[in-house]
Formats: C-alpha cells, structure tokens, sequence
C-alpha cells in the first residue's frame, strides 16, 4: 500500500480519479486543491460515491512554503499525480502569465518538494495540444511536437522539458507523462461529473447544456476537409483517463518503467467528428439537439486523434467505454444538476 498525492484532486479528472483509487485500490489519497476552478463541493460528491477516507489539503500549489508545510503534516508520499493547473486555452490566450505563473509555478513548487522529501514517482497531465495541427494521424508519442497554438499548450510542452531536465539531475526520479486527448463523461452513478466555475469552452457540457436550454450550441465549421466538414477529436472517457493513472502509478510502483521519463498518448483511436459527437448525445438522450453551424473557431486543428498502442502494451490500459457511454454519463449528470438545482444558465 502506497500513499498517492494527486493535485487538482477537486477538479473535473482529478476528482474522478480520486474515486477510482479509492474504490478499486488500497492506496492512501492525499488531495490537494486550492478551489480556483471547482469546489470542495466535489469531495462531497467523491465521498457520497466511495465512503473510503481521504485526507484534504486546502492550498494554493504556488505558494511554496505555505504548501511544503501542509504538505508535511501529512506524513510520507510515495508518489504524486499533478492534475493541478489552469487549462482553458482562450483564456490563455487573453492572460498567458497568469497560465505561466500558475502552471509552472505550481509544477516546479511540487517538483522542488519532491525533491527535498525523496518522492520518487510522479505522473504528470499532458494533453494532445502538444501536437499541433499534426502532418499524419493517428499521432503516436514519436509524433513531433509543433509550435504550441496557445500560451496554454505552452505550459504543456515546458511542463514536460521541466520534467526532463528535473530528471537528469534526480537519477532516481521517475516519471510517467500522461497526453490526454478530449476527456468528457461523468461518473457512471450519474452523481458526479464536470462542474465548470465559469463558461465552459468545451463541446460536451455545451451540448448537454443546450439539452437544457441552458446554452446555445454553434458547430464551429462545416467546411473542414473531413466526412462531414466538422472537426475530428479523440473523445475519452474521462473513468478511462482515471483509469490510467492507476495503472501508470502501479507501473512506476512496481519498478517496470525503463526510462526516467515515459510518454503515453490516452485517447481512444476513434476519430469522431463534431456532427457524430452531436448525433450520439441525440441518440443517448433521445431528443434532437438545437444547433447552428458557424464559422471556424480560431486555433482548431482540423482532426486530431491517437495511436494508444503503447499505454495500451505497456500499462495494460484498455479504454472501456464507447461515445454512446460518453453521451450517456455527461447526459445523466446535467440531468442531476437540474433535479438539484445546481445548474447555471449560460444564455
Ligand atoms: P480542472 O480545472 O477541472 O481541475 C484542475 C484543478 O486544479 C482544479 O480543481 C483547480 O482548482 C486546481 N488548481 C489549479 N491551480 C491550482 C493551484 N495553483 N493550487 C492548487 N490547486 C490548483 O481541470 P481538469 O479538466 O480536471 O484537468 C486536469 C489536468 O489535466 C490539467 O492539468 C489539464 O491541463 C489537463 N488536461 C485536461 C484536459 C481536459 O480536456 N479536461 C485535456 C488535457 C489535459
Ligand atoms: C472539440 C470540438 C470544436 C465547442 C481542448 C484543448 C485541448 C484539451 C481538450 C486540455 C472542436 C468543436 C466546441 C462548441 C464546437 N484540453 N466545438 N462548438 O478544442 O479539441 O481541445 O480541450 O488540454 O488542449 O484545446 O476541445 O471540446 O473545445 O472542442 O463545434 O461550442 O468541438 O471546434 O472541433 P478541443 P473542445
């Protein structure tokens, strides 16, 4: 039995994770968050779903001393899952320091804390941003990364060359660098799911959202070189992305990992188009979706979607659930925020 702490453990994959090693492993949680995207509300849901005890750190990662001293206080960490940061690349674009300051900030202060206690393990959230607009898909983890398209995707691909270099000089360091490609659905007790703080960006809760006439969906671009002319996207369950970080702290756990730093894509293989995505929800939910089509939305690369071979061959990670069971959770959840009253109107 191991002590995990997971960082960011009250936001949207970080709380789903939460609940994964809690029920389906005998490993200590520690969860640090600072509530600057979610709400301790999201412990409640986790423990309304898997009673089994976690300890709750409430501090801001950048503020080093502050978050080494609570850290302390919670005895010996064997290994560290770093969802923590800011991810929505319009507001990236609009405040990159504030994304640089928080998401390298907050990388090197756990980093730095890693180092001082010994903690040798360490999974780190990357995403599929890293690419770019890539010259061939699938893309593979050998896939070059491009010139980032936001101040977002930036602190992505530093937050791993920080990793890297923190590795050559930490020989005994490991790390897993984990590229997430489009994370969406909801618990499958339909009583926990994403919980924007502001306006979500995001396809998924926009179109269950509009399935409530709680926003309005625009399909951004019909005229893309695609099946239908909408963009392509590697949809994944967001208990599958949960899931692999199991498996990738048992990996790292049980001594497997070869390099000082290990690199997996966690999509599904499947490219689905926007107009797909919107016809599976219709078909989950049983009701047509109001849309309109508008015109290209700016930095949207024209399809994106992975090789998951090596997480696959390598953490033994099978990806369970289909887009149907995607469309179905995320539905089954803003059905339960409207029964208790929690959903906001975005019109
Ligand atoms: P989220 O915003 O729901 O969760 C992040 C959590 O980190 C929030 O609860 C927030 O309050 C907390 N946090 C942020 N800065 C902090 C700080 N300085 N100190 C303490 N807590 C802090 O985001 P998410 O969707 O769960 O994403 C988790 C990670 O996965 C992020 O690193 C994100 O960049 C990455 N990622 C997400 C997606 C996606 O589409 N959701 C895709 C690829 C990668
Ligand atoms: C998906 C598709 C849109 C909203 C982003 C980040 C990426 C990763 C995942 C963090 C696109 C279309 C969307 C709408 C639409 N996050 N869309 N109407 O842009 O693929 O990826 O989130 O790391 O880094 O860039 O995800 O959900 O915003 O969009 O037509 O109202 O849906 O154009 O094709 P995206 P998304």
């Amino acid at each position: 039995m191991a002590t995990i702490l997971v960082t960011g453990g009250a936001g949207y994959i970080g709380s789903h994770t939460l609940i994964e090693i809690l029920e389906n492993t005998h490993h200590e949680v520690i969860s640090v968050d600072n509530f600057s995207n979610s709400s301790a509300k999201a412990y409640d849901r986790v423990a309304g779903i898997c009673p089994r005890p976690f300890k709750r750190v409430d501090v801001d990662l950048c503020h080093r001393h502050e978050m080494a001293a609570a850290l302390d206080a919670c005895g010996k960490i064997d290994a560290i899952i770093h969802f923590a940061a800011f991810k929505s690349v319009p507001d990236s674009m609009k405040d990159p320091v504030r994304y640089y300051d928080n998401n390298l900030g907050s990388l090197q202060n756990i980093l730095y804390y890693a180092a001082q206690k010994g903690i040798r393990h360490f999974i780190f959230s990357s995403s599929c941003s890293v690419y770019g607009n890539a010259a061939a898909l699938p893309v593979t983890e050998a896939t070059p990364m491009l010139a980032a398209e936001s101040a977002y995707g930036h602190t992505k691909q530093v937050g791993e060359e920080i990793i890297r270099f923190f590795s050559k000089a930490h020989t005994s360091f490991q790390a897993v660098l984990l590229r997430y490609f489009n994370p969406v659905g909801a618990h499958k007790s339909g009583l926990h799911g994403e919980m924007p703080v502001t306006r979500p960006n995001n396809l998924v809760p926009i179109i269950t959202q509009t399935a409530v006439g709680k926003n309005a969906l625009m399909v951004f671009g019909n005229d893309y070189p695609t099946r239908d002319g909408s963009c392509v996207r590697d949809y994944i369950h967001v208990t599958d992305i949960a899931d692999a970080h199991i498996q990738a702290v048992e990996y790292l756990l049980a001594g497997k990992s070869k390099q000082p730093v290990e690199l997996y894509n966690l999509g599904t293989g499947n490219g689905v188009s926007v107009l797909e995505a919107i016809h599976s929800f219709e078909k989950m939910a049983g009701m047509k979706l109001p849309y309109t089509m508008g015109p290209r939305r700016d930095g949207d690369v024209i399809a994106v979607y992975a090789d998951n071979t090596k997480a696959r061959k390598e953490l033994g990670w099978n990806p369970r659930f289909s887009l149907d069971d995607m469309m179905l959770s995320a539905w089954r959840w803003q059905q339960e925020l409207e029964r208790t009253g929690q959903s906001v109107s975005f019109l």
